[in-house]
């Protein structure tokens, strides 16, 4: 296993070649081993049928001892003459004392055959020499037996230097089996490793990794057309992951709450709005749509719209007292499969809480009509009635009845003046705040109510530095004409009203005191509402419209101030109005 490709290869290789050099050195050997022994015996008979001839000529001249000496000198071979009992009776290879020792000779193979058939043949290895020798025997017509002997180190020596080539062969082998490996390694395995590498790097996610262009022609043409391949890959996958975070960007900005979720009903991808809206902390993916709104509704949305069918919106109300209308929408994949439900959420709170003060205003609006309406139609046609009627005629109650038809039509005209300044102020957008000498103002406004002041014989006191603040002039002039109009109006006669304005930690306040009725501690929330009267048939016979507070309000707020009251009853009121100090001029107070 641990081997790769090109090494097997080659070690199969040297393995085959080994194997065919090692049988065909032993057979090459055997063989050669085997016609060299019988072409050596073949000679070495021939010799000795010649050797044996000439024994024969010059038996009785000479010894065997001499004989076997001559023959050995001219034939280079060792001779031994062995009588028919097998004694030895001359060896060129010993002397004449050592041959009169030497053993019988009959048991020799080559003697017994030669004996047999007349000549014999053996192999021996000699111990004395180190080397094989080969005997070759034939017999005389008296039973004694000459026989021949020579070294077969030739042979040896041959088979050795065959088998010293063959060695050399298969290092050849080996190496030229080595070098063909390391082509196939450079050319094939190695590049193949390396884009094997890659596609790893590729599966893993790593886009960036190159395929190397290395190995043969073919090896290049395939790299470079995988780094083709890997490189528009990157590029889509880029695209890819652009689109991802222009997507989640766009939800995550998106004011509406948006949930998505899986084919499990759980949530995969949420923002931000709606963790405001459902009041929900940390993270909600994986939840069930139950576990982010006790609504079964909304849990049932999820479920059909992930059928595929259109679901209706749904209006629901949270449990911190959001009102949310929901609408679960089924995304498709290619083959039509609804595989995610998105939901959104949006805040509805805001829309009916106007929708409502706007259905209230003009309840209230209609009712605060009918009322002085309703009275001028009623005097209005009782005086008809008495002037068709002459005998009923009475100048005094005439007089009264178009005193009362003048009263509520100034009321009318004061509640469609205060409607009208109230659509402005809601109308009239953005406030200009520019510097106000706030004590000119103020005592303007005095000055301008002086009749009703001396009339009711109260004492208006106005403290206030000469400074100039910044305000949008008109709206506060509007706040303080109110304040001052009320403080005059609820006073008792031969109080006093008491205007005091001051620089206060972060801007300006202007307290407006009177020594009135007061209002009771549970009026006091709501008498900036619009049309609120703590007592309603005693405001309007004054003329009033229970717009006055709401107006002054209203112009105070929309330049970023406030408004407040105090009051203790019996003994008088005092409302407050707030300007913050202005950006645009820090130094506004100096006068
Ligand atoms: N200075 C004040 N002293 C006592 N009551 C006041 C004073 N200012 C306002 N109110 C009460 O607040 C109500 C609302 O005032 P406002 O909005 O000016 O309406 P209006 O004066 O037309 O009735 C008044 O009807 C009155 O009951
Ligand atoms: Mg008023």
């Amino acid at each position: 296993m641990a081997l790769r490709l090109h090494s097997r290869l080659v070690a199969l290789n040297v393995a085959a070649m080994g194997v065919i050099l090692l049988l065909l050195g032993y057979f090459l050997a055997t063989s050669l081993r085997a016609s060299f022994e019988a072409e050596i015996e073949d000679q070495l008979l021939k010799s000795a049928n010649l050797a044996r001839t000439y024994i024969q000529m010059h038996t009785g001249s000479r010894d065997s001892v001499d004989l076997a000496e001559s023959i050995a000198d001219s034939l280079q071979v060792r001779v031994t003459i062995i009588a028919a009992d097998g004694r030895v009776l001359g060896d060129s290879d010993l002397t004449r004392d050592a041959i009169a020792g030497v053993e019988n000779h009959s048991d020799r193979p080559e003697v017994i055959q030669a004996r047999e058939i007349g000549r014999g043949a053996s192999i021996r290895w000699n111990a004395t020499v180190g080397v094989p020798f080969i005997y070759v025997a034939t017999i005389f017509d008296d039973g004694s037996v000459l026989r021949l002997a020579m070294p077969l180190g030739a042979v040896e020596n041959l088979i050795g230097g065959l088998r010293w080539q063959l060695v050399l062969a298969m290092l050849v082998a080996i190496a030229t089996a080595l070098t063909f490996g390391y082509m196939v390694y450079a050319v094939v395995s190695r590049p193949l490793r390396r884009m094997a590498d890659a596609f790893h790097e590729l599966a893993a996610g790593n886009l960036n990794s190159e395929f190397p262009e290395v190995g043969d022609r073919d090896m290049g043409v395939m790299a470079s057309s995988l780094n083709a391949m890997a490189r528009s890959l990157r590029g889509k996958m880029e695209e890819l992951q652009d689109d991802k975070m222009r997507t989640e960007a766009i939800v995550a900005a998106m004011s509406a709450g948006v949930v998505v979720f899986d084919r499990e009903v759980r949530v995969v991808l949420a923002n931000q709005s709606i963790r405001q809206l459902l009041d929900i902390h940390g993270d909600i993916t994986g939840r069930l749509p139950m576990e982010l709104v006790r609504h079964p509704s909304i849990d049932l949305a999820v479920r059909e719209a992930l059928r595929g069918s259109d679901v209706p919106p749904i209006d629901l109300m949270t449990g911190s007292g959001r009102i949310l209308l929901a609408k679960a929408a089924p995304v498709r994949t290619l083959s039509g499969h609804a595989e995610l439900v998105v939901m959104t959420f949006h805040d509805l709170t805001e829309v009916r809480r106007i929708e409502r003060m706007r259905k209230d205003f003009i309840g209230n609006v209609s009712h605060e009509f009918k009322t002085p309406l309703t009275s001028i139609r009623g005097y209005a046609e009782t005086l008809l009635n008495s002037e068709l009627n002459s005998k009923e005629r009475d100048p005094a109650l005439t007089r009264e009845f178009l005193g009362a038809i003048e009263r509520n039509s100034v009321l009318l005209q004061a509640l469609v003046d205060d409607l009208l300044v109230l659509a402005r102020l809601e109308a009239e957008l953005p406030v200009e705040r520019q510097p106000v000498r706030i004590r000119e103002l103020v005592e303007e406004h005095v000055q301008t109510r002086m009749p009703q002041i001396r009339e009711k014989d109260i004492a208006v006191e106005v403290e206030c530095p000469a400074i100039e603040i910044m305000a949008d002039g008109s709206r506060l002039a509007r706040a303080i004409s109110n304040l001052l109009d009320n403080a005059i109006h609820y006073n008792r006669a031969g109080g006093h009203v008491r205007i005091t304005g001051r620089v206060v930690s972060g801007g300006f306040a202007l307290d407006i005191a009177d020594t009135g009725v007061g209002i009771p501690q549970e009026h006091l929330a709501r008498v900036f509402e619009r049309f609120y009267r703590v007592e309603k048939s005693r405001s309007r016979e004054a003329g009033g419209t229970g717009l006055g507070l709401a107006i002054a309000k209203h112009a105070v707020e929309s330049q970023g101030g406030s408004t407040s009251v105090s009051s203790k009853v019996g003994t008088g009121s005092t409302f407050t109005i707030f300007l913050p100090a202005g950006h645009e001029s820090p130094a506004a107070t100096s006068a």
